[in-house]
């Protein structure tokens, strides 16, 4: 069993070292393993596993937050979403950011809407040790940061109809032809996040890169478990509620054009 992995079925998973701290990451790469750990299951690879550069200020707020507001994703464990929102009431709805980066989206999200939960998965360390402090800094407790592959979070940590949406923005578009396996939009990937969505959960994707723009839209349109909030079945105008991010500002920067796609669950 690895370090990661836990026995147990259901518990507000926290008290784990990341592995920002342990610097285990880069082991794990020159193992062959992804950084979520040795995850035979997991059919789609949207990240190849780097070594971000992280400050000092990062690196303190990981080891001092990590076992309050932190959650190591392992197969073995089932999330109990009202114990681990502790400081919201337990009926409080939760959403699953995906893919977080810096966390620019997702702290000014949850300022913006105390009363709603938001769990942060990735696996890119700065940007955990980031959203850390300055949560602490902006008194933000709605938020907890999930290190780890999403695809492994959906698959075995959440309970059936338990998140209230799904939050995925810029995504790695993975240009290349033959690296169009590894986009996360995938059939595959809106299988397993049907599970926990909850019927009526708003289901929000974001990018700049036209051609992943309408593979989404086309998977998305496909797939009976989602349906479209726009009446002509085209892209979302940009909802107010979602703030600018690094990777949307890059790509502004090289003139793309962003669109938003906001489904609901069935
Ligand atoms: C292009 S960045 C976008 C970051 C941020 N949403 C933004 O707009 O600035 C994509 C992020 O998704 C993360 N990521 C990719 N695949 C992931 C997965 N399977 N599980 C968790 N995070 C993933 C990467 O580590 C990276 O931080």
């Amino acid at each position: 069993m690895s370090e990661n992995e836990t026995t147990s079925t259901e518990q507000p998973v926290r008290a784990h070292e990341p592995a920002a701290v342990r610097d285990s990451a880069a082991a794990r790469a020159s193992a062959g393993e992804p950084a979520g750990g040795p995850h035979a299951e997991r059919h789609i690879r949207s990240f190849t596993p780097r070594r971000g550069r992280i400050t000092d200020a990062q690196r303190k707020a990981l080891e001092r937050l990590w076992p309050r507001w932190g959650v190591a994703v392992a197969e073995g464990t089932r999330l109990d979403l009202p114990a681990l929102f502790d400081t919201l009431p337990p009926d409080a709805p939760t959403v699953l950011e995906i893919g977080f980066g810096m966390g620019e989206a997702t702290l000014r999200m949850a300022a913006d809407d105390p009363g709603t939960g938001i769990l942060a998965v990735d696996v890119h360390t700065p940007g955990l040790g980031n959203v850390l402090r300055l949560m602490e800094v902006r008194g933000l407790d709605n938020i907890r940061v999930a290190e780890g592959d999403a695809i492994i979070l959906l698959r075995h940590m959440l309970a059936p109809a338990s998140l209230a949406g799904l939050r995925l923005y810029f995504p790695d578009p993975w240009p290349k032809q033959r690296h169009h396996k590894r986009r996360i939009v995938q059939p595959e990937f809106l299988d397993l996040a049907a599970v926990p969505l909850a019927p009526g959960a708003v289901v929000h994707f974001a990018t700049d890169w036209e051609p992943y723009a309408a593979h989404m839209l086309r998977t998305l349109e496909a797939h009976p478990a989602y349906e479209n909030t726009q009446p002509d079945g085209g892209y979302a105008p940009r909802p107010d509620a979602r703030p600018l991010t690094r990777f949307e500002g890059k790509g502004l920067d090289k003139e793309h054009r962003v669109h938003d796609l906001l489904f609901r669950r069935r």
